[in-house]
């Protein structure tokens, strides 16, 4: 945050976007499930021009094993950014920033599985992060979610993830890289509509008690678009359509 580029404009008198988009309206985002043979369940997304990749690996044993609980099963998940995936080069070592992430989308996909059928195990998964362009945590978190479904981990709803954010004193829907760095505000939002419960919420920037409101209003909405795209990805493998 903080208008690092004070001449870019994010929001033109006809209310259209940096990158072409009204303020309400997704990047274009493709869902697929399946792809990779060695995983147990894996996903890939094109969220914008974010391009992720997940594979799942479980339920199995914990190595090392001290690290297991004998109640239930738990979940290990590495958020990994290549290192040519932003236009400088990432450093190759873990990031602060990615083990961060790491635990964020953790946390927001713990609600949603259930593991306690798989005590001293773990599920294990895998973020590899090709191309970044802004709300990689969103995308990673919604392809993670599908993935877990699609190596049947049982779950009680996805988590669907977008951000919602703020330029040019006005609320918008899925933040880009741009509008990250030069925006008011940025919060992205996991949620499970089935259950109707948020399980991530964060927020860079400042925003007025109604902005946030609004702000969240809309990332909900939002995350209902993406979560019929996970929907028909998974009717996509397992149906042969999407759906309908
Ligand atoms: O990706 P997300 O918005 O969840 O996380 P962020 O930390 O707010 O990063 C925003 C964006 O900054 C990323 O999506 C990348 O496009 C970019 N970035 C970068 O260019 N170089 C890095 N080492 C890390 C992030």
């Amino acid at each position: 945050m903080g208008g690092r580029d004070a001449t870019m404009v994010l929001l033109d008198e006809n209310g259209i976007r940096c990158d072409g988009r009204k303020v309400d309206e997704p990047r274009r985002i493709m869902i697929k499930a399946g792809g990779l043979k060695n995983a147990d369940g894996s996903a890939y997304i094109e969220f914008g021009d974010n391009k992720i990749l997940v594979g799942v690996f479980g339920p199995r044993d914990v190595h090392p094993k001290h690290m297991s609980n004998t109640d239930t099963g738990i979940l290990r998940v590495r958020y990994h950014m290549e290192p040519f995936s932003v236009g400088e080069r990432k450093n190759p070592a873990p990031s602060r920033r990615e083990i961060e992430i790491s635990k964020v989308i953790k946390e927001a996909l713990e609600p949603a599985v259930m593991l306690d059928k798989f005590p001293r195990t773990a599920v294990d998964v895998f973020i590899e992060v090709l191309q970044a362009d802004g709300g990689t945590r969103c995308a990673a978190l919604t392809a993670a979610s599908v993935a877990l479904a699609d190596a049947g981990i049982p779950m009680r709803d996805l988590v669907a993830a977008i951000a919602a954010g703020k330029v040019a004193d006005t609320v918008i829907l899925d933040v880009n890289n741009e509008e990250d760095q030069a925006g008011q505000a940025d919060m992205p939002i996991g949620y499970m509509p089935n259950l109707e419960k948020i399980t991530l919420l964060q927020l860079d920037g400042v925003l007025t008690p109604e902005e946030y409101k609004k702000c969240v209003e809309v990332g909900v909405e939002g995350c209902k678009l993406v979560y019929d795209l996970q929907k028909k990805a998974l009717h996509e493998k397992y149906f042969g359509n999407g759906g309908e």
